[in-house]
């Protein structure tokens, strides 16, 4: 049996499990991935949930949103962490514009995420007004994670990325999304951006695990966006971030100190050349030797 680095036994995850950890009252840990590396690390450090959310269109992608990149973009990178991944449950994000509008396009679009990228769930942002297109994906047997509160697809609708569920009208709705979620059969519900009050609600009352992110800590489980974790996204933080390390300060360490050694010559010494065998070299010699002669 394989274990963590901290020597846990790792075992596979699948929506089950996670079912099962609600009910064991076992906090489920989520992880966004985006591509090989990050799918290994995540995998191997035993995160239950490995997330391909659409926040790649920032972190790995430059975009200012999430709302351009397409379900091609999002699938070149489900492929690469579908390879580093082997113990977690794999999650893949369904893109603004690929299940909005048409059932068919959402299921052919689910479809391709679960087909040519390996994912075992995808997640559909949206309650009440989604959970018709959500039970049609479910109906062709693709496992969906809801996502309500902030929800970052609706940004020009929401009119920036703001805490929701703040009045008694807006919490009202939050409960009616997640109960239309539960009932639906969603495998979790992802909680973004909402009063902890609102989330400790919502978990408390429904069946089905939430994930809260920027949602306190009575979640059934917490997600963080792998590039806030480990300070590589430029900028200032969500208040509900907490730096787990500084992986840009080392990278940067890593490329100063590399290019200050080629600048002085200090880069490669002779012990990271190769060589040639001494019977070629003594070869080259001779060679050049008796050029050097026939010159003169
Ligand atoms: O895209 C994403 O990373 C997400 C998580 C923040 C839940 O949706």
């Amino acid at each position: 049996m394989s274990l963590t680095p901290i020597g846990e036994p790792r075992r596979k995850i699948t929506t089950a499990t996670i079912r099962e950890k609600k009910l064991h009252h076992e906090p489920i840990t989520c992880l966004t991935a985006y591509d090989y590396a990050t799918a290994r690390l995540v995998d191997e450090a035993g995160i239950d949930i490995a997330l391909v959310g659409d926040s790649l269109a920032m972190t790995m992608l430059g975009y200012e949103n999430t709302l351009a990149v397409t379900v091609d973009e999002m699938l070149h990178h489900v492929k690469a962490v579908r390879r580093g991944v082997k113990d977690a449950l794999l999650i893949a994000d369904m893109p603004y514009g690929s299940y909005q509008v048409d059932p068919v396009e959402a299921i052919h679009n689910a479809t391709r995420f679960v087909k040519e990228g390996g994912a075992e769930a995808v997640k559909m942002e949206g309650g009440e007004k989604r959970v018709d297109m959500i039970r049609r994906v479910i109906d062709a047997e693709i496992p969906v994670a809801g996502h309500i509160g902030l929800t970052p697809q609706s940004v020009n609708i929401m009119g920036g990325y703001k805490v929701q569920g703040k009045t008694l009208n807006a919490i009202e709705q939050l409960m009616r999304d997640a109960v239309a979620l539960d009932r639906s059969g969603v495998a979790c519900i992802y909680l973004e951006g909402i009063p902890r009050e609102v989330a400790a609600m919502i978990t408390a009352e429904i069946e089905t695990p939430t994930i809260g992110i920027g949602a306190g800590p009575d979640c059934d489980g917490q997600v963080l966006v792998f590039h806030d974790l480990v300070n590589l996204t430029f900028g200032q933080p969500a208040k509900f971030v907490r730096r787990y390390g500084d992986a840009a300060a080392l990278m940067t360490q890593s490329i100063l100190a590399f290019k200050s050694d080629v600048v002085a010559h200090q880069f490669p010494n002779d012990a990271e050349s190769y060589h040639l065998p001494k019977e070629t070299q003594a070869a080259l010699e001779t060679v050049l030797l008796r050029k050097h002669t026939m010159r003169r």
